[in-house]
């Protein structure tokens, strides 16, 4: 029997270097290692906490769909699909809240640090959440159990969404016996954080990203402004302390990341390895930059893609949905 993978982007932003080491280059490698079925998601309903802006959100779900089918995702086997165009999504986030308990919600980190962020500048402890933000490991539960998913390739910061998601399957299935796939988690040992140019995690939330396909310019100056540490040419270095040491390993083959830990220990200078990790990155992105762009300019392409995607992914989750509604009483 063939597996099935689900991984997905928000599109809150321009796709990033994290978003290529977390979830877009584990997925490319675990398609090509095996017969998975895949399903790509561009969680627009997600970014719909945050984003108030039609245009905008509309320009970022493109870019979303433009990254994949760029970075050579988009094939026989994979299917590229807006969560928004799948309602039986919505329907099982649903159903799935009635099996969460109102302190597993308040557990998720997404919600716990929006309250502290609060708490810090002594406001309301909700002030400002919607929710969207409150239930939202319920939609990304649902996202992955209406597939019936076997595999969740993700970067770190993920983690604790899955590990809900399987805990909610594990209840469903208590209940109303084993009609829901729990999943397995995938993180990337080497690239499951990439830090930004701030150092801490690259996040569209903190505005410290590289954008995956900038110029090669704009991207040769943002990796010049990665922050490093203050050692001076000449004295030997830690690459696994550095963070452009920790970009680089996502990017970089085996024989590059040896020359790379070898300048390290020999004290080259910084400007020496920014410029390798740069021409790195670069040598990786350069296709699919141009493709990018022009999938960009002609949007009906990708409307196509995503159309198909949407037919393809409403089929599969039907029989899932039947299921589910049959075992818990819903009809
Ligand atoms: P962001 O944090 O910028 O909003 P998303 O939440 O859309 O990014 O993340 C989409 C995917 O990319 C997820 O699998 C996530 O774990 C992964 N990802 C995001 N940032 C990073 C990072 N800095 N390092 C590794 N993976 C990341
Ligand atoms: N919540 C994920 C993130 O912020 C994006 C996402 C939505 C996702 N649905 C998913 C990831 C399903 C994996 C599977 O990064």
């Amino acid at each position: 029997m063939s597996q099935t993978l689900v991984t997905g982007i928000k599109p809150t932003g321009t796709p990033h270097l994290g978003n290529f080491a977390g979830a877009i280059q584990p997925t490319r490698e675990l398609a090509a290692q095996s017969e998975l079925r895949s399903f790509l998601l561009i969680a627009d309903g997600h970014a719909l906490n945050s984003i108030r802006e039609p245009e905008k959100l509309r320009r970022y779900t493109y870019e979303v769909a433009a990254t994949y089918v760029a970075m050579g995702l988009a094939t026989e086997r994979s299917v590229l699909l807006r969560q928004s165009d799948v309602p039986e999504v919505y329907q099982l986030a649903n159903l799935l809240a009635c099996y969460c308990s109102k302190g597993m919600a308040n557990r998720a980190h997404a919600y716990k640090a929006a309250v502290a962020r609060n708490q810090d500048q002594d406001l309301d402890r909700d002030a400002g959440i919607n929710m969207g933000l409150f239930t939202y490991p319920l939609l990304m539960s649902a996202d992955i159990l209406a597939f019936d998913t076997d595999v969740v390739p993700v970067g770190l910061d993920q983690k604790q969404h899955v590990e809900l998601t399987v805990a909610l399957a594990q209840r469903v299935n208590q209940a109303a016996g084993p009609v829901l796939r729990v999943p397995a988690i995938r993180i990337d040992e080497a690239t499951q954080t990439i830090p930004g140019l701030d150092g801490r995690k690259m996040s569209k939330s903190y505005g410290n990203t590289i954008p995956l396909f900038c110029s090669r310019d704009q991207l040769q100056k943002l990796v010049f402004r990665v922050q490093t540490d203050s050692r001076a040419k000449g004295e030997p270095g830690d690459p696994s302390r550095c963070t452009l040491y920790r970009i680089a390993r996502a990017f970089a083959n085996e024989q590059e990341l040896r020359s790379l830990r070898h300048d390290y220990e020999t004290g080259a200078g910084y400007g020496h390895i920014k410029e390798q990790v740069f021409e790195q990155i670069d040598a990786v992105i350069h296709e699919p930059r141009k493709r990018f762009e022009q999938l960009l300019e002609d949007r009906e392409a990708l409307d196509g893609i995503l159309e198909r995607g949407a037919q393809i992914a409403r089929d599969s989750v039907r029989p899932v949905m039947a299921r589910v509604r049959a075992a818990t009483g819903l009809l």
